[in-house]
């Protein structure tokens, strides 16, 4: 396993704080270096021990790195990217950690100054909880982590950066960044719309009857406000396409129950349930 000297986090949450604790835990780097903007937030990444040391000066934190990966909301992840490619040593390696892809890749790809490149990156892991002190080292173990390299990515920085990911415990693919963006709005983004409409659905005064089955769809729907925003801004086009697709089925349902059409419901109700039981637990 490479051992690194030198790793800095832009953005020290539940994905920067989860990165640094697995890089710690697993004696993958020498030191790891969080970079944020709050106090209390590094605070507690350096209590949770994810970090060796914090500041929240974007260019000091990353003058040392041997590789950099930004982990902050996307739509400040290009910003952050491009300021860290101007303080970092020349020809260093960026990431990030985003949960939408194009818009950031097509802001960075082949741009960056000094030598340095940025090489997509997405970890499918997290969950709705956020902030440093929700970290955990085994985020990554068994998830996908998905990269999307261009036509200008270098062989032996996606090979890095593979190596990086299977290093926290990933399993790596590989998309383009048009790729990514339209599954993810199908499998990530979807959900958490569907999510979000369903729990703002239901009125406070029924909150007292809500069961596992409102419990288990609507979890995701506590994940942050502003981080969601950003992403449905960014993958605007895909987003309403799957809204598009599930708007469909559910006129569909709403048609069968107002008749009454008892088979075209079933059929329905029987392809959700294959579907869900092959995705597994
Ligand atoms: N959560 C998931 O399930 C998940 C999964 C995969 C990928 N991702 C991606 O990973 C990234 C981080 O998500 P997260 O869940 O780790 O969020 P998080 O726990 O809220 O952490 C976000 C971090 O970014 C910093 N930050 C927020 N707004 C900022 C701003 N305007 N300028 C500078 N720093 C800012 C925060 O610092 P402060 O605490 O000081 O505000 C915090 O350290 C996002 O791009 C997200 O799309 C998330």
């Amino acid at each position: 396993m490479k051992r690194w000297n030198t790793v800095a986090i832009v953005g020290v949450g539940l994905i920067g704080g989860s990165i640094g604790l697995a890089l710690r835990q697993r004696g993958l780097a020498e030191r790891v270096v969080g970079i944020g903007r709050r106090q209390t937030s590094l605070r507690t990444a350096r209590r949770a021990g994810a970090v060796t040391s914090t500041t929240t000066d974007l260019g000091k934190g990353v003058a040392e790195a041997d590789f950099v990966v930004v982990c902050s909301p996307v739509g400040r992840i290009a910003d952050h990217v491009c300021q860290a490619a101007q303080f970092c040593p020349a020809g260093t390696l960026i990431t990030d950690a985003g949960s939408t892809k194009q818009v950031i890749v097509e802001a960075l790809d082949g741009k960056l100054p000094r030598g340095c490149r940025f090489l997509g990156s997405h970890p499918l892991a997290g969950s709705e909880k956020s902030g440093a002190s929700n970290a955990m080292a085994d985020l990554f173990e068994g998830r996908l982590a998905i990269l999307t390299p261009t036509k200008n990515t270098r062989a032996e920085d996606f090979d890095l950066l593979e190596h990086f990911w299977s290093s926290l415990g990933s399993v790596v693919v590989q998309m383009t960044a048009e790729e990514h963006d339209r599954a993810l709005a199908l499998s990530s983004h979807l959900p958490h719309a569907v999510a979000a409409a369903l729990a703002a659905s239901v009125p406070e005064a029924c909150f007292r009857f809500s069961g596992p089955g409102l419990l288990d769809t609507t979890r995701i729907a506590s994940g942050d406000p502003d981080l969601w925003t950003q992403i449905f801004c960014q993958n605007r086009a895909n987003v309403l396409a799957a809204l598009d697709a599930f708007l469909r089925h559910l006129t569909a349902l709403g048609d069968a129950v107002r008749q009454g059409d008892v088979e075209p419901l079933k059929r329905l109700l029987a392809l959700a349930k294959k579907n869900r039981d092959a995705l597994g637990s």
